[in-house]
């Protein structure tokens, strides 16, 4: 099976094609054209330039993955397109361009959620090790901050989620607060190799509830929360820095200790996740799971407190956006699940296919 898949959902205009080795999705080419440069100068995506910048870079990038992977287009099985979530601007260009191809070219067309295609990403094949049911997922990108249980491939059963900001949403206004560039997420962790981590206490959030009594007076214990929030852990930072004279040595200790209280934070429910639901297998992905520390440091506490799980990554380019990631997930797709009548949705919510 050959797969072109497309994804535009925010700021990266992306393709690729995929085919099955072995009954894995492997990846034959993975084009980005991505629009940092264009958003840099703003601080943060602005839509209507990105859906502009999306129409001009799609057919370009369609025809480079198609030229690089050396797939004619007669070769292909299916058309895989993120439908959502994400700017609407952003993914109606991929929609339609992925609709009128496979009109014109008589192939299948399926719908993916970005955030499967995020999870999916631990699907590619590359030699490694492949992931094993029941599974935990978290998954941290710009918009979303999720844990999520699997039983079986398009079985999503979400278990915690953020309350309020995403991870990477923390990463993007921390980044802002200390006046490091856009995308937050990969300043911070530059930043934070040159400071201590000890210098500054942040905030770790555990939103477990207070013990309750009962009926007969004695407190009872509430289950341990495996929700997430992080606008507490900004606003905390936005204070400190309101007391200090910035200096480029506080600005480095600031985004260490930061980052730090980040990571815990996902570490934390992370291991909750695993205590609860034992899984064979921890998958990280997203945005954020790109971060060199966040890697390291949940493949520490995992193995040291669960050595029977297994804990996979995805290579760092199928972390943050990617077509890739989008045509793993169609490549485990029924072939009911084809179809053109559906149409981007900016707030599409991960529900279980099967
Ligand atoms: O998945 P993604 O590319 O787009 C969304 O679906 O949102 O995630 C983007 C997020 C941004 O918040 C960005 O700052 C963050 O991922 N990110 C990182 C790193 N690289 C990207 N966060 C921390 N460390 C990184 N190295
Ligand atoms: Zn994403």
């Amino acid at each position: 099976m050959k797969i072109l898949a497309i994804e535009s959902s925010c700021d990266e205009t992306a393709a690729a094609i995929l085919e099955d080795q072995n009954g894995q999705p492997a990846v034959l080419s993975n084009v980005v054209a991505s629009q940092i440069d264009i958003h840099k100068k703003y601080g943060g995506v602005v839509p209507e330039v990105a859906a502009r910048a999306h129409i001009e870079a799609v057919i370009p990038v369609i025809d480079e993955a198609l030229k690089k992977a050396g797939v004619k287009l007669v070769e292909l099985d299916r058309i895989a397109v993120t439908a959502g979530p994400g700017l609407i601007g952003s993914l109606v260009v991929g929609v339609e361009t992925a609709k009128a191809l496979s009109l014109a070219w008589q192939k299948p067309l399926y719908p993916v959620n970005h955030l499967e295609g995020h999870i999916y990403a631990n699907f590619i094949t590359g030699g490694g090790k492949k992931p094993e049911f029941p599974l935990v997922a978290l998954l941290v990108s710009g918009g979303h901050t999720m844990l999520i249980y699997m039983e079986n491939h398009l079985d999503y059963q979400i278990i915690g989620c953020t309350r309020d900001d995403a991870a990477g949403e923390a990463f993007d206004k921390g980044a802002k607060i200390l006046g490091l560039p856009y995308p937050g997420g990969p300043s911070i962790a530059a930043e934070a190799q040159k400071g201590s981590v000890a210098a500054y206490n942040f905030p770790i959030i555990d939103l477990t509830q207070a013990p309750k009594r009962n009926l007969l007076g004695f407190l009872e214990k509430s289950e341990l929360s495996l929700d997430f929030s992080f606008s507490g852990l900004k606003t905390a930072l936005l204070n400190k820095t309101k007391t200090l004279k910035m200096t480029p040595k506080i600005t480095a200790d600031l985004a260490a200790s930061y980052q730090k209280a980040i990571i815990e934070t996902l570490v934390q429910n992370s291991l909750r996740a695993l205590t609860k639901y034992h899984p064979k297998t921890f998958i990280l992905s997203g945005g954020v799971a790109a971060n060199a520390k966040l890697r390291s440091e949940l493949e520490k506490a995992i193995q040291s407190k669960f050595p029977h799980t297994s804990y996979l990554i995805p290579k760092t380019c199928f972390c943050t956006d990617n077509a890739a990631m989008i045509g793993a997930a169609a490549f485990y797709h029924r072939e009911k699940q084809a179809g053109d009548d559906f149409n981007p949705e900016p707030n599409l919510e991960l529900k279980s296919l099967s």
